[in-house]
């Protein structure tokens, strides 16, 4: 067995590490990331070496303590396939969604995604114990988080269970944070809120922040760093390749690289819960993309302008829609915003009346 990590070189990493997220900002939740032992609550995760494969680093291991203190996620748990379910998200990432959400002292917060407990703890150590909530979907992760919490001193309400559903005995929350990947703000966490609740949540590959401003009201904007979260949980699918090869081959002439570089966040927005594979040549030029969504539609384009499309939704049509929209360079995420009405929840690009996509209903 590994000698634990040495107490005094965690100190000074974790102090050297909350300088360099803060960059000069002074956050109050940068203290936090001072004052939070993140060691405590990743005893052991998975990186991936050069070739993809998994390898686990635990406390005392060489390098463990330099990782935990650097700012990248770490994850924490692997399916049977070897797909991530739960992770410490980067740290930087969690600075900037906590300064975003601008919780103070004496509001109630509520969590999706209580994952290893860190984050949680980073918000108790700001707003007390007694304000925190936090769900995670799996029990086996919130006994570990429970235990991880207690030992670090922090004793939020954890739960298990559905997070989208939130918890109503303990609403209303001023402000609300989801740290697994949603769709769209689930309305249940909504009449869990009040006027003026900040919400802030993972949606696609950006993080949407909206104000709360009436009953089953609210809009915002997207912070201006990109990011993916692991989706909330839900039934592996897989892409209909065999089944789009015998479409008949249309012609595109947007460049198949704009999917996975400049069309990225915007097709997360349009086509929520889309998944993405590439294809490369030996130099790295991508040569083709398949899309594919649950409802079982598939699409693959190649460098050669051909498309094939297949299923209930034609996917590739949603890329041409959008390489219309944004002729020129990569949209900002800042410029995209939410708006949520009793009547459904849309994203738009530039202020509410711009080009906008209807979020999902479920
Ligand atoms: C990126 S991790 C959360 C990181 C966590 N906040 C931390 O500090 O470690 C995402 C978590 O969301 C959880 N999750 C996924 N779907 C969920 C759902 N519908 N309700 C609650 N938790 C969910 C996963 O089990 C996973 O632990």
């Amino acid at each position: 067995m590994n000698e634990p990590h040495d107490l005094t070189s965690a100190a000074t990493l974790r102090a050297e590490f909350a300088a360099a997220l803060d960059d000069g900002q002074r956050s109050k939740w940068a203290a936090a990331f001072a004052t939070v032992p993140r060691e405590l609550f990743v005893p052991r995760f998975h990186q991936q070496d050069d070739k993809g494969q998994w390898f686990a680093l635990s406390d005392g291991d060489p390098g463990y303590l330099e990782t935990v203190y650097s700012d990248i996620a770490l994850t924490t748990q692997l399916d049977e396939h070897g797909i991530p379910t739960s992770s410490s998200s980067e740290p930087r990432l969690m600075l900037a969604m906590l300064d975003a959400l601008g919780a103070e002292p004496g509001d109630r917060l509520y969590e999706l995604g209580l994952g290893t407990g860190y984050n949680a703890a980073l918000i108790s150590s700001v707003l007390g114990d007694d304000s925190v909530v936090s769900v995670d979907v799996d029990p086996g992760l919130v006994l570990l988080a429970q235990g991880r919490l207690a030992a670090a001193g922090y004793r939020p309400f954890v739960l298990a269970g559905n997070g989208t559903e939130g918890v109503p005995e303990r609403a209303p929350y001023d402000r609300i944070i989801a740290t697994a990947g949603l769709r769209r703000v689930p309305p249940a966490l909504l009449s869990q809120a009040r006027v003026g609740t900040v919400i802030v949540a993972p949606i696609g590959y950006g993080i949407a922040r909206v104000v709360v401003s009436g009953d089953g009201e609210a809009s915002g904007r997207f912070l201006s760093m990109p990011a993916f979260f692991m989706r909330r949980r839900g039934p592996a699918l897989n892409p209909d390749f065999p089944g789009v090869e015998t479409a008949v081959g249309e012609t595109t002439a947007v460049p198949v690289s704009d999917v996975i570089d400049r069309l990225r966040f915007p097709l997360s927005l349009a086509l929520p819960g889309y998944n993405s594979c590439s294809w490369r040549d030996a130099t790295g030029r991508v040569t083709g993309v398949g899309l594919w969504t649950e409802d079982g539609s598939t699409a693959t384009a190649h460098a050669t302008g051909t498309v094939r499309q297949i299923g209930p939704e034609r996917l590739w049509d949603t890329v041409e829609h959008l390489a219309s929209v944004f002729r020129d360079g990569t949209p900002a995420h800042e410029d995209f915003g939410l708006t949520i009405t009793p009547d459904g929840q849309r994203f738009w690009y530039g202020d509410p009346k711009g080009p906008c996509w209807p979020a999902p209903t479920d």
